[in-house]
């Protein structure tokens, strides 16, 4: 019997969940998302083309993987009918390659127009949510008034998609907010339609089928652990669990069939939205990071907050997780620096903290250590021991503070760009 492995992201989402995922499926038979929806954006590059999805697991372009979207994700069938049209054309027809569970739970129209009237309504204390409709649906999922993918057969589904919709009707009174569905509610019912090409699925069943059958599944995540709902930094979070135990709930797999744990983190640290962000740099530093970096949002284009390696974030994300394995990634962004600082305790009211307290706001002053910068280019490295010595020493430093070996590191965007150790 085969044991799920889990990549997940350890910061505050766009770690490179994306390019590992493609980089790793080749040994896997199955990819699954456990949760999140369309607020994700996973980047791949390879043959020179670029692809960000949002809901389609990163597995798709290998050939005979098998892509499953999980009961924990959420679906907006108007982009992920975008999404599976883009990755067509590159790919050819993916209809017996993708399977979507019929208890993932359905984004409707409404469900965005009351993220955005939410948002708005917070003023400066918004969430800086993607506006896709993630909250709400999550929302109507534990408040159980969902509509999940499989209703779609039911011949009661348009009864029961009119009676949310005018349940979300009557919630948009309460804000001062206008809005006009009629475009999108149209393509909304046209996507819909769509996706009966594709198998609804119990993907409980088939995927702890697989693994009772020896067959490799991967778990991937979406967004950071940083932004879990109950572990993140609340409430400037998504709404779903990100961490491991989400991989539990998000897939119908018991914690005993849970094998790796493979964590991600940039060799930096990013964050798009508002919220708590100790070690952001508001430099000519951070500028640099996001220059060099690309650093803005594959799902809304936003400029990504940059700064230092959070090491106190970074321990508490390894611990809840249960990290058995480290991935870096982007370590070539940090090529030109003369100096690369960590942060390795936090400094509130006085007092000196090595682990995540409660309090996270603007009282946390990061406590750095210095590194020297390796100023080359290491993009075309491909063999750990090629490596310049100051970034073996930052490796073995975050090795040893994390007690987690870092198995894998990312010198470019492109697929080829990896060093395997
Ligand atoms: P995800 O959401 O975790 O999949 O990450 P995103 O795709 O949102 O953001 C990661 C960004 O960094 C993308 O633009 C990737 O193409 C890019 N990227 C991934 N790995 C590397 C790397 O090692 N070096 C550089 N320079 N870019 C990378
Ligand atoms: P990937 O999978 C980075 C952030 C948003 C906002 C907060 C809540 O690409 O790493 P939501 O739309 O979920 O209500 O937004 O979470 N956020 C992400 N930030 N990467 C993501 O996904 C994110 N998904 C949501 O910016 O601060
Ligand atoms: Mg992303």
């Amino acid at each position: 019997m085969k044991k799920i492995d889990v990549v997940l992201g350890l910061q505050w989402g766009d770690e490179g969940k994306g390019k590992v995922v493609d980089v790793l499926t080749p040994a896997y038979k199955v990819i699954a998302r456990f949760q999140g929806g369309p607020n994700a954006g996973h980047s791949l590059v390879f043959d020179g083309d670029r692809f960000v999805l949002h809901t389609v697991p990163s597995g798709i372009f290998r050939p005979d993987s098998v892509n499953v979207i999980g009961n924990g994700v959420v679906i907006d069938p108007v982009i992920l009918m975008d999404e599976i049209r883009a990755i067509e054309q590159k790919a050819g027809s993916i209809t017996g390659k993708l399977l979507i569970s019929k208890r993932a739970h359905l984004i409707l129209p409404t469900h965005r127009m009351l993220d955005a009237a939410s948002e708005a309504a917070k003023g400066k204390g918004k969430i800086g949510s993607t506006l896709k409709g993630i909250g709400p649906t999550y929302m109507d999922k534990t408040g159980r008034n969902g509509l999940r993918v499989g209703d779609i057969l039911s011949p009661e589904f348009q009864d029961r998609y009119n009676a949310l919709k005018q349940k979300h009707f009557g919630l948009l009174s309460q804000y001062d907010f206008e809005y006009d569905i009629t475009d999108y509610e149209q393509q909304w019912m046209e996507a819909v339609e769509a996706l009966r090409r594709f198998s609804f699925i119990e993907s409980e069943l088939v995927i702890n089928d697989y693994l009772s059958n020896d067959v490799p599944v991967l778990a991937e995540g979406a967004q950071g652990s940083m932004l879990d709902i109950d572990f993140g930094t609340y409430p400037f979070v998504t709404s779903s669990n990100t961490m491991s135990a989400g991989v539990c709930t998000g897939l119908g797999v018991a914690p005993n069939r849970v094998g790796k744990v493979m964590g991600i983190f940039k060799a930096y640290c990013t964050r798009v939205g508002s919220g708590p962000f100790p070690t952001e740099l508001f430099d000519g530093t951070g500028e640099e990071l996001r220059r060099i970096g690309h650093e803005f949002g594959a799902t809304t284009g936003r400029p990504r907050r940059c700064g230092w390696l959070d090491l106190v974030a970074l321990k508490y994300a390894v611990m809840m997780n249960g990290v058995s394995e480290l991935i870096m990634m982007k370590a070539d962004v940090l090529n030109s620096f003369d100096t690369i600082k960590v942060a390795t305790a936090y400094e509130i009211g006085g007092e000196q903290l090595d682990w995540f307290p409660f309090e996270n706001g603007e009282q946390v002053k990061p406590i750095y250590r210095e590194f020297p910068g390796w100023k080359c280019d290491i993009t075309s490295v491909r063999r750990y021991e090629d490596f310049p010595q100051e970034l073996k020493d930052y490796i073995s430093f975050i090795e040893r503070e994390t007690g987690c070996p870092v198995k894998i590191i990312s010198v470019g965007p492109d697929r080829k760009e990896i060093v395997l150790r």
